[in-house]
C-alpha cells in the first residue's frame, strides 16, 4: 500500500488544438497546425483539428466530467490564434471569452486551472514572418502572455510558458515531423534558442505583470537516456542524446550556459551566432517550478558512420511498448526525478505534467477496459512516489490525456485518453483507468 501526501495534486492534461475543434469560430485566426492538417501527407488519414473533440462547445461537459472524477487540477492550454488571430496587434477578446468561461467552470466546481501558454498552435501569420526561427517572435510571444497574465492572472495561478520546447524546435524545425515542417539542423537550434529566450523573457514579465500569488515554470520533454553497452562509444553516444533532448534545455534554464560538450559539437558544423550576449542570463530566470513531461526512455548506440553530428541509433531493447511503440520503463522516471533533484533543482517543485498512454482500446457492451493504460498509469506513479520518498520534491501528477483526442500526426488513431471519445457521436465514456484514477484521488492517494 503506497500513500501520497495530502497536498499532493492530481490532475488531468490536454491542450488547445488536440481537442476544441471549432478552429473557425469567434474570430479565430489560422494556426501553423490547421494548416499542416490540410498539407497532403502530414496527418495520419489527413485527419484535422476541425472538430477534434468539440471541447470548445462541450466544455461544461468536460469539466463536469472531470468533477465527476474528483481531478483537482486541470492543465489545459490556450490557443494563441484564439486570443490574436494575426499573432499581433488587436486582441480578439471573443476568443479570451471562451477561457474566461472555461475557467470559471472550472472554479466553480472547485477544479484549479493550470494554464500553458504555448502548446504548438502558432498563428500561421507569425509562422509567415519566419516562426520561431525569428528573433522577433521572443517579442511577440512576450506580449502575448503578458496580454494573459493581465487578462486572466486573478483567476489563474499557475502559468506554464511552453510546452516541450525540443519537440517545438526538432520536430517543427529539425525533422519537419510535425508543423510547420521545416527541415534543417541549424533552424532547429535557431528555433529552440528563441523559444527558451522567449521562456526567460515572458517569466521576467509575469514578475512585473503576473498575479503575485501566482506561480510560473516550463515544461520540458525529458527521458532517461541509457547506453546501450558498456563499450566507451555507447556512453558517448548516451551522452550526445542526454545533451541534445535534455541538457540543452535543462542547462540555459537552470544554470544559465548550454552544455559546453554539446556547444563544441555543434560548432563544428554550425553557426549559432543567434545567441547574443545576455541572452543567456535572460533565459534563467528563476521559476517556481518545473514541469516534467514524461513517457520513455531511450537507449542509445553509437553510430560513428551517421553524417549527422549526434551519431547515435536507438536500441529496441525488448521492453514492452505501447500503441506509440514508446518503451515502458517507469524506472526511467524515478531515475530522471533522482538526476533532476541532484543536478538541476533540490527545492523547486516537480510536477508530473503528462504521462500517459496510447493503447488500442476496445469497446466491449459500452465499457473500455484498459487495463495495460491503468497498469501504466499505476506503475509511472509509484515511481513518483518513490522519488517523494527519496525526498524528491513531486508535488503533482497530471495524466496525458483526459480525453481521446487528436495526436498531431497521428492523428485519432493513438488514443491517450483516460475517458473515451466515440469520433462521430463526440460520446465521452470513462475508461477503467478513468475510474481507478477516482478511487486513488477518493482515497486520498492510497492504492495497493
Ligand atoms: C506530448 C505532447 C502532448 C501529447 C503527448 C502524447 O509530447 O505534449 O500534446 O501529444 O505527447
Amino acid at each position: 500500500m503506497i500513500r501520497f501526501p495530502e497536498s499532493f495534486v492530481w490532475g488531468t492534461a490536454t491542450s488547445a488544438f488536440q481537442i476544441e475543434g471549432a478552429t473557425k469560430a469567434d474570430g479565430r485566426g489560422e494556426s501553423i497546425w490547421d494548416r499542416f492538417c490540410y498539407t497532403e501527407g502530414k496527418v495520419k488519414n489527413g485527419d484535422t483539428g476541425d472538430i477534434a473533440c468539440d471541447h470548445f462547445h462541450l466544455y461544461q461537459e468536460d469539466v463536469r466530467l472531470m468533477r465527476d472524477l474528483h481531478i483537482q487540477s486541470y492543465r489545459f492550454s490556450i490557443s494563441w490564434p484564439r486570443i490574436f488571430p494575426q499573432g499581433t496587434g488587436q486582441a480578439n477578446l471573443k476568443g479570451l471569452d471562451f477561457y474566461k468561461r472555461l475557467i470559471d467552470q472550472l472554479l466553480k466546481q472547485g477544479i484549479e486551472p493550470m494554464a500553458t501558454i504555448y502548446h504548438w498552435d502558432l498563428p500561421q501569420a507569425l509562422e509567415d514572418q519566419g516562426g520561431w526561427q525569428n528573433r522577433e517572435m521572443v517579442d511577440h510571444f512576450e506580449q502575448y502572455a503578458s496580454f494573459l497574465y493581465e487578462e486572466l492572472g486573478d483567476v489563474v495561478k499557475k502559468w506554464i510558458t511552453h510546452n516541450e520546447p525540443w519537440v517545438v524546435a526538432y520536430l517543427g524545425y529539425g525533422n519537419g515531423e510535425f508543423a510547420p515542417g521545416i527541415k534543417g539542423f541549424e533552424e532547429y537550434l535557431r528555433a529552440a534558442h528563441h523559444v527558451l529566450l522567449s521562456h526567460g523573457k515572458s517569466v521576467s514579465a509575469f514578475r512585473e505583470k503576473g498575479p503575485k500569488d501566482g506561480q510560473i515554470g516550463i515544461t520540458f520533454n525529458l527521458n532517461s537516456t541509457y547506453a546501450g553497452s558498456p563499450s566507451r562509444e555507447d556512453q558517448e553516444a548516451a551522452r550526445r542524446y542526454d545533451g541534445f533532448l535534455n541538457r540543452w534545455y535543462l542547462d540555459p534554464v537552470f544554470k544559465g550556459e548550454y552544455p559546453k560538450d554539446m556547444l563544441d559539437l555543434y560548432l563544428q558544423k554550425y553557426n549559432l551566432d543567434f545567441v547574443q550576449d545576455g541572452d543567456l542570463k535572460a533565459i534563467s530566470q528563476p521559476i517556481d517550478f518545473l514541469g516534467i513531461n514524461y513517457y520513455s526512455i531511450m537507449t542509445a548506440l553509437d553510430e560513428s558512420q551517421a553524417e549527422d553530428v549526434l551519431k547515435f541509433q536507438a536500441l529496441k531493447t525488448g521492453r514492452p511498448t505501447t500503441a506509440m511503440d514508446w518503451e515502458i520503463e517507469p524506472n526511467g522516471l524515478f531515475d530522471l526525478l533522482v538526476r533532476i533533484n541532484k543536478e538541476y533543482c533540490s527545492k523547486t517543485p516537480i510536477f508530473i505534467t503528462e504521462n500517459g498512454a496510447a493503447f488500442e482500446d476496445q469497446v466491449v457492451n459500452g465499457e473500455i477496459m484498459d487495463d495495460d493504460r491503468l497498469d501504466y498509469i499505476k506503475q509511472h506513479l509509484q515511481a513518483c512516489h518513490k522519488g517523494i520518498e527519496h525526498g524528491i520534491n513531486v508535488s503533482g501528477y497530471y495524466v496525458w490525456s483526459l480525453l481521446d483526442n487528436f495526436e498531431w500526426a497521428s492523428g485519432y488513431e493513438k488514443r491517450f485518453g483516460i475517458v473515451h471519445v466515440d469520433f462521430d457521436s463526440l460520446k465521452r465514456t470513462p475508461k477503467k483507468s478513468a475510474l481507478w484514477y477516482k478511487e486513488v484521488i477518493s482515497n486520498q492517494g492510497c492504492f495497493e
